[in-house]
């Protein structure tokens, strides 16, 4: 598959099937993605792979420590800023009404739409749930290598007929999924990603997010 077909291909898929991935399949695809690039070939990068019942222990302990208090966050990196400034707002918030509108989730349906978030902590039905973790001690570049790494295995997924969904909500649980995964001492868990053969049919799938066309976010100097 040409990349920029993969690149378009990629969605962030929120059903999936449930038939299992292979570990040689999706070791096919770690295989690929660790040819990402990163500053001084740190690859500074680990990945937990669950699946079966690993992949039920960490729900059940996630699960366990939101039970107390679901909007909680635990660790120092908020997933957004406190507060988000335009045009950012707006793109957030019309990409999450697509969706509801996908799911026939009206605005006033709190109780939905709650639902529809926890299932991130069910890896939306995905058979593989994959954990992004770097170095507490790394900076923002490594953080952004660890970024690139997360897409080339996503795009990696594509090829291999998989799809995936890149989850920085387990990131609201970063201390439980260390706890759980007893990481090393400065294991940090970036993200989580749902990995498996998409739902084809399931309504959530069929969203097509927007971009900003090119000239909107580039800044072009030396073209006449
Ligand atoms: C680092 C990262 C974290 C994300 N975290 C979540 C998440 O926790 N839950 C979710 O449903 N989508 C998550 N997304 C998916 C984004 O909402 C999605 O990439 C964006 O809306 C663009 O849509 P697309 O991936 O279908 O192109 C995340 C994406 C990225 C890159």
């Amino acid at each position: 598959m040409d990349v920029n077909v993969a690149l378009r291909a990629r969605i962030s898929t929120r059903a999936f099937l449930p038939q299992p991935v292979s570990k040689e399949l999706l070791t096919a695809v770690l295989d690929d993605a660790r040819w990402s690039p990163s500053g001084g070939n740190l690859q500074p990068w680990k990945v937990v792979a669950v699946t079966g019942d690993a992949r039920q222990g960490v729900i059940d302990a996630v699960n366990a420590a939101a039970a107390t208090d679901p909007s909680s966050q635990e660790g120092d990196h908020p997933m957004y800023p406190a507060e988000l400034w335009e045009p950012l707002r707006t793109r957030r918030y019309q990409v999450g009404e697509q969706m509801y509108a996908q799911l026939g989730i009206p605005n006033d349906d709190k109780v939905a739409r709650f639902s529809r978030i926890m299932e991130n902590f069910n890896f939306f039905g995905a058979p593989v749930g994959l954990f992004f973790v770097t170095d507490d001690r790394m900076g923002a570049g490594q953080w952004a290598h660890l970024g690139m790494f997360m897409q080339s295995l996503a795009l990696a997924a594509v090829e291999h007929g998989l799809a995936t969904c890149m989850q920085e909500a387990w990131a609201m649980r970063r201390a439980t999924l260390k706890r759980h995964f007893e990481l090393d001492e400065h294991d940090y868990v970036y993200c989580g990603m749902s990995l498996g053969f998409a739902d084809p049919d399931h309504p959530v799938n069929q969203l097509r997010s927007e971009r900003v066309p090119v000239d909107e976010f580039t800044i072009w100097h030396g073209w006449s």
